[in-house]
């Protein structure tokens, strides 16, 4: 036997506000089949009033809660990513803690944009399997609407918000076939910085900022990155690509799912993808992704599961688990 952080439950919440490419092409210089041909997006979900991260980040908690079967009280750990929070400080975590009636717990939140939900996890499963706490809320959540340029169509096409959330729990499960996360890989690049960022903050403008992006650049380092860093986790593992039930990819463009898995020669059909609903959620598109192919059926407990992301640092990483 062996102690792993076993998901119990997933969840996730859209804003109200569906907005077509068409819609969007009314007010920016843009076209359906551009947007849909350069990056397989078709529409997305932009936060109204009374809607921000910590809004969809509790409702997908609640989603994941019921699904875990777990009662708020028994959280002892809220690992929330996030490149939007409500406010510089306190952490999201904390409003989460309080929203959902959690009591004394550990709450904090991690940056590391659309790798975030990745770098949480890992986090969070590290923090468990030492006895720091017994169940988690790992979180990702976002409203990357508000700090997208609209004046700049190369960028605000592709990005929308959202959350998603998992309960994972410390069990004790059988080493070979057991449930739990296997293996992950976090790794980061700060010297591109300058290729995808937000060009404000407290410390340097006062200001917000707004989200800068070299695109072609992103696009050439995320297949490269992203396909071996799948190779790394695999191999940690002593897992082959062909075992593998289900790739849960972050959700930015379906033309970099796809060279990725062209890249490992991964069956397309066993990618999941959501990017033309949702569009790019950053932090929030894994577990998004996820609970969207838990829900429907397609993942299911015992199958073998691929988690990946990367985005802004550049920041990257890939976690295998057994659903
Ligand atoms: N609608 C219409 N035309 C547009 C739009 C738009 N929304 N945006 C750009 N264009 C135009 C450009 O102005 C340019 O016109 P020009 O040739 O007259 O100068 C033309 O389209 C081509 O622009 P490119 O930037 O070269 O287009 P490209 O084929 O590279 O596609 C895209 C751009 C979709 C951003 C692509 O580079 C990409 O997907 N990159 C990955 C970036 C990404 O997904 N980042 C997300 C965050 S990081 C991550 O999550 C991995």
């Amino acid at each position: 036997m062996t102690l792993r952080s076993v998901i119990m439950g997933t969840g996730s919440a859209l804003p109200r506000r569906c907005v077509s490419n068409d819609e969007l092409a009314q007010t920016v210089d843009t076209s359906d089949a551009w947007i849909v041909e350069r990056t397989g997006i078709r529409q997305r979900y932009i936060a109204g009033e009374g809607e921000t991260t910590t809004t969809l980040a509790v409702e997908a908690s609640r989603h994941a809660l019921e699904a875990a079967g777990v009662a708020p009280d028994e959280v002892d750990l809220i690992v929330l990513a996030t490149a939007t929070p409500d406010q510089t400080f306190p952490a999201s975590a904390t409003i989460v803690q309080a929203q959902l009636g959690i009591p004394d717990c550990v709450a904090f939140d991690v940056g590391a944009v659309c790798s975030g939900f990745l770098y949480a996890l890992t986090v969070a499963d590290n923090m468990l399997r030492g006895g720091a706490a017994r169940t988690a809320l790992v979180i990702g959540a976002e409203t990357f609407s508000r700090i997208l340029d609209w004046e700049d169509r190369a960028t605000c096409v592709l990005f929308g918000d959202g959350a998603g959330a998992v309960v994972l729990r410390a069990q004790e499960t059988d080493a070979q076939a057991g449930r739990g996360i296997l293996a992950s890989k976090l790794h980061a690049d700060g010297r591109y910085n300058a290729l995808l960022n937000v060009d404000g903050g407290p410390s340097t403008t006062g200001t917000v900022g707004k989200v800068r992006m070299k695109g072609q650049d992103v696009f050439r380092h995320a297949v490269v990155n992203l396909a071996e860093v799948l190779r790394e986790v695999l191999a940690s593992a002593g897992v082959a690509a062909g075992e593998i039930d289900w790739v849960v990819p972050h959700q930015a463009n379906a033309r970099i799912l796809d060279a990725t898995a062209r890249k490992l020669k991964l069956d397309p059909a066993k990618v999941v993808m959501t990017v033309d609903r949702h569009a790019n959620t950053s932090a929030a598109s894994v577990p998004l992704a996820l609970d969207v192919a838990v829900r429907d059926g397609r993942i299911r407990k015992g199958d073998l599961v691929v988690l990946e992301a990367m985005g802004g640092g550049f920041t990257w990483g890939a976690s295998l688990l057994r659903y």
